[in-house]
């Protein structure tokens, strides 16, 4: 999405807003030294441990681990979605979205969305004045809908005939193309225009802002298929990022802590209407990073609820490998797994919310149903057994973005997998004091390169030649390093909020924004940055100088008198400082 706006559209943008002056109009800010403080508007607390830095123009919670840049505190504090959020702050900075390439170049949406909220209209008009209204309203009635509850989700009906709405709407002045292009009508094999929906019960689906843009219509009976249909993919709805329910669960809740996922519109509207309020679906596809994304952008604790059926588990399975690189810590995912041939709308139906709401709370989290999962497809009582299970583990957990809670997971798979030549990363430190902060953040001289240049982003210029840095393409670690160089170097203006907005949602992006946090030990005025900064780098050029002797080393490895104790201890670090 990033990928719309151009870069240096972001980079002016950045430089142009101040972040102190965002927050502290939503929430109030204390000086405190070099930086304003104050209780964490993303957890509860009653000390504050909210600080924003005018200088990096970075907010950041040591207390639940909050931070980014002013788009990100847009995108959390008032849920908006990037492209909002950046359409905002270029508002109050007064500079114009780079409209030919913002978002659908030159597209307007109001002439569909017009055409779409007159045929929402007409559905629900229909339901109380079409003749053959009262079959619709005795199936709604047979599925226990009362209605409030309709009106609530503004359900409505698509009488039958073939193009009521077409003449509706081009009687009032719809173009053809239009009414196609929004999904309502198509064309058929001898040209006529063709209502959609008919005879069939009508969902609207609505954007984040509460617009209809498009509908999902039910058969009235068994035997119609397909027993669901969708609108089609316009240029106002996919399907895969949508989710039903979401702007009436937001309406309805101000903030929302957790989310139940259901796989059916009427499993939404069931839950709604016993009380169950935070509730949405996916429309019929699997779930997507892009549902994941906006899920958990207004929610930290999401549910999936699943059929207990063999595709009830794959679908779980597919959400699990979806959700993993979204897991920060601070968020959560569980699942829940029901009984064979029950859906959620049955069975809140049969149960009651209550009972329903005791399932929720028993959900499997994600890390026991993984490794569970992980078990049924192996034998941990051998050795090969237990090889496997880390075999399978792995690409999973590397999924995960560098948190505690990957930490934890790592340590789970250790001992589930009684391995002991996997990499164990130091267990998570508890408290949250700057100095441990540090030390868990810079624990590689890499990290702490990366750290200081974030936080002195000059310091790229007293590199003579970033060459070295970037020599073993295959270190994550240095690369990341040298393109943050080859940046800086290119754009010294930038602040660090504008470097990182360029690794939004990258897995270096969320190592960038943890290293963000950095704060020297020491005052800054005592802190020597230049000169800690070149000795890093110096050490990570020895170290190269190091590799190259690698060979002639290992040649005389078999008489190891011939190799120093030093020369041993350098071999053997070989590699440990690459990481990053
Ligand atoms: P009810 O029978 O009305 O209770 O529907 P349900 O929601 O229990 O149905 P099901 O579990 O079969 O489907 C879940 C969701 O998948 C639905 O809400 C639709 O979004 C989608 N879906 C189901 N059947 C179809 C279909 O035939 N075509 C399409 N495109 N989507 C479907
Ligand atoms: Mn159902």
């Amino acid at each position: 999405m990033a990928g719309r706006i151009p870069q240096e559209f972001l980079d002016q943008l950045l430089g142009r807003v101040d972040l102190v002056e965002i927050v502290n109009t939503r929430v109030p800010l204390r000086r405190a030294g070099h930086e304003f403080m104050a209780c964490c508007p993303f957890h509860a607390e009653k000390t504050p441990s909210f600080s924003v830095s005018p200088r990096k123009q970075f907010y950041h919670c040591f207390g639940c681990g909050a931070h980014g840049n002013a788009i990100g505190f847009l995108m959390a504090y008032e849920q908006m979605e990037f492209l909002d959020a950046v359409e905002e702050l270029a508002r109050s900075a007064g500079l114009d979205l780079p409209r030919s390439q913002g978002r659908d170049s030159g597209f307007n949406p109001r002439p569909l969305l017009d055409w779409i909220a007159q045929a929402d209209r007409f559905y629900r008009q229909q339901l109380r004045e079409h003749p053959d209204r009262q079959r619709a309203v005795d199936y709604l009635r047979q599925r226990g809908l009362t209605g409030q509850t309709a009106g609530l989700f503004g359900i409505g009906y698509a009488p039958p005939g073939w193009d009521l709405l077409g003449q509706v709407l081009g009687e009032a002045g719809a173009a053809a193309q239009d009414l196609i292009d929004a999904g309502l009508v198509s064309r058929d094999d001898r040209g006529w225009l063709r209502d959609r929906f008919r005879d069939r019960i009508i969902f609207p689906i609505r954007d984040r802002r509460g617009r209809v843009i498009a509908f999902g219509g039910r058969a009235l009976d068994g035997d119609t298929t397909p027993k669901y249909l969708n609108s089609p993919e316009t240029a106002l709805f996919h399907k895969g990022s949508e989710l039903y329910g979401l702007y009436e669960a937001r309406t309805r809740n101000r903030q929302l802590q957790r989310l139940v996922v259901v796989e059916g519109y009427m499993d939404v509207v069931a839950l709604v209407q016993n009380g169950i309020t935070n509730v949405v679906a996916t429309l019929g596809t699997a779930t997507t990073a892009d549902h994941i994304e906006r899920l958990f952008r207004t929610a930290s604790d999401l549910v999936f609820s699943f059929d207990g059926d063999r595709a009830g588990r794959a679908a779980a399975w597919r959400a699990l490998e979806t959700a993993l690189p979204f897991l920060r810590d601070g968020r959560q995912i569980g699942f829940l797994f029901l009984p064979e041939g029950e859906d959620p709308d049955t069975l809140v139906r049969r149960e009651g919310p209550a009972a329903f709401g005791q399932r929720l709370e028993q959900a499997t989290p994600l890390a026991d149903y993984l490794f569970a999962e992980l078990r049924t497809q192996t034998n941990p009582n051998t050795l090969a057994g237990r090889a496997r299970l880390a075999e399978l583990a792995r690409p999973l957990l590397e999924k995960l973005p560098d948190s505690h809670f990957r930490d934890l997971m790592e340590e789970r798979l250790q001992k589930d997998a009684q391995l002991v030549n996997t990499r164990l990363r130091p267990p998570p430190l508890s408290a949250a004091s700057p100095a441990d902060r540090n030390l868990r953040l810079t624990r590689t001289p890499l990290r702490r390169a990366i750290a200081l240049l974030l936080y002195r982003p000059e310091l790229a210029q007293q590199v003579a030649d970033t060459a070295f840095v970037a020599q073993d393409d295959d270190e994550s670690g240095r690369k990341l390093l040298a393109s943050l160089l080859a940046v800086l170097r290119a754009n010294p203006q930038l602040t660090m909020a504008a470097l990182l907005e360029r690794y939004r949602d990258t897995r270096e992006g969320v190592i960038l924004e943890r290293l963000a946090a950095w704060e020297p030990e020491v005052p800054e005025q005592e802190f020597r940055f230049e000169q800690e900064f070149s000795d890093i780098l110096a050490s990570l050029d020895r170290r190269d100088a190091l590799r190259e002797r690698l060979p002639e080393m290992l040649m005389r490895w078999g008489t190891p008198s011939a190799l120093g104790p030093a020369e041993r201890e350098a071999l053997r670090n070989l590699g440990k400082s690459q990481k990053l």
